[in-house]
């Protein structure tokens, strides 16, 4: 059995234990309050294939968005796929409509698309666009300059959308109101329910699912949670929708895979400098904030076995840096903490969500990733080697 000593760093450890919590308590809150769902996992989120593979086991759709997610969802062997995205292949669009993926439409083009095509049989949705910001203020990602997805409400391009597809013989199938949201609130998916209710109402839909879309808080507390959700996004839609006729259809990502997910980096070198200890890793900022916006992260020491750390002297501040040659990569200062030696391992945690799909290949390949499941370690991705930094190049 690996012990945490022998894992090479850096890597990712996929905690299975808290996975399998998120995915159960996703789905109870669900059946709790809409028995005819459908869970989408959002495969932008980490499309690591062990996850990919486990979240089709348990039954999710694939969340694509676009045709090279597509594909790999096929390739996965995923029977159900949700494709959602600006910018969807033509081929793959009209293969997942013609096959019964759910499909929902973001682009005129894709209009287009159908009409060429000829095909009437199949799930089409449209993404609506919306002024959620005047509903939640100061709450989604653009605020004021506006979401810049789906068919716009206000200026009739979402009307023109469901009458196009009624003119060509096409049910509109559903509804997708996905809102990526600063706060992550309550506020915004009751915002996101209620619009799908007074569309019904204006437009007079008989819709097979309303897809709420992702974007929830998982696994931290005083955060809302998929219950509390759950419970709010049902209390608006069932004002004009029920469950025997609609699906509701979710797409969480960051909620069910950053919680389980811990990144492991090893001391490699302490150095003194006028202004004081650099402690270097062999790990970096790039691996689990790729884009360099957070301000903290969540982490814990562990002191090399066998070398107990109350006996160690104590520094004022260690600058905890990471292994690429840009200044600003440091992760923390460790403020009248034992000194950190080499070896001494440091992890970081719920770092799953927007972490593996956005490292660069910069100056280190891509790490390996365990899976610790009771206690022991299973490496369900190699790291990657010059072998796989070659690959595909011509010279
Ligand atoms: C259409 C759609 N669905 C689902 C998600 C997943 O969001 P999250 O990872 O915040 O749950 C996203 C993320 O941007 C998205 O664009």
């Amino acid at each position: 059995m690996m012990r945490w000593e022998e894992l090479e760093t850096p890597c990712y450890l996929i905690h299975r234990a808290e996975l399998e919590q998120g995915i159960a308590l996703l789905k109870s809150s669900l059946a709790e309050n809409w028995d005819h769902y459908i869970a989408g996992y959002s495969f932008k989120t980490n499309a690591l294939p062990w996850v990919l593979m486990r979240m089709k086991e348990a039954g999710f759709y694939a969340e694509v968005v676009s045709e090279d997610e597509y594909d790999l969802a096929r390739y996965l062997g995923f029977s159900n796929v949700i494709y959602n995205g600006p910018v969807k292949g033509k081929r793959s669009f009209l293969e997942a409509f013609a096959g019964g993926a759910i499909v929902n439409l973001d682009a005129k083009r894709e209009l287009d698309w159908l009409e060429e095509s000829g095909l009437t049989k199949g799930k089409a949705g449209l993404r609506v666009n919306f002024d959620l910001e005047s509903l939640c203020p100061g709450e989604t990602s653009a605020k004021e300059a506006g979401g810049r997805f789906g068919f716009s409400y206000e200026t009739g391009e979402l009307k023109e959308a469901i009458e196009r597809l009624a003119h060509m013989g096409i049910k509109l199938s559903g509804l997708h109101l996905h809102a990526s949201s600063r706060t992550r609130s309550i506020a915004i998916y009751r915002a996101l329910a209620q619009m799908a209710c007074r569309l019904k109402q204006e437009y007079d839909l008989q819709l097979d699912y309303v897809d709420i879309g992702g974007g929830y808080f998982g696994g931290l507390e005083n955060r809302p949670k998929f219950p509390d959700y759950m419970k709010a996004i049902r209390k608006e839609l069932e004002r004009a929708y029920t469950p025997k006729e609609t699906a509701l259809i979710v797409e969480p990502g960051t909620s069910l895979i950053t919680p389980p997910i811990e990144y492991m980096s090893a001391v490699v070198d302490c150095k003194d400098t006028y202004t004081g200890r650099f402690v270097v890793t062999d790990g970096s900022r790039s691996d689990i904030d790729p884009l360099h916006g957070k301000e903290s992260y969540f982490h814990q020491i562990l002191y090399y076995a066998g070398d107990q750390a109350a006996e160690r002297k104590r520094m004022k501040k260690q600058v905890i840096c990471g292994y690429t040659c840009m200044e600003n990569d440091r992760l923390f200062v460790l403020e009248d903490q034992p000194e950190l030696r080499e070896g001494d391992r440091i992890l970081y945690q719920k770092v799953g969500g927007y972490t593996m799909c956005l490292t660069p290949l910069f100056i280190r390949y891509f790490p390996a990733v365990y899976v610790e499941e009771a206690g022991e370690y299973t490496r369900v991705r190699e790291r990657w080697t010059v072998q796989e930094a070659v690959q595909k190049n011509h010279y």
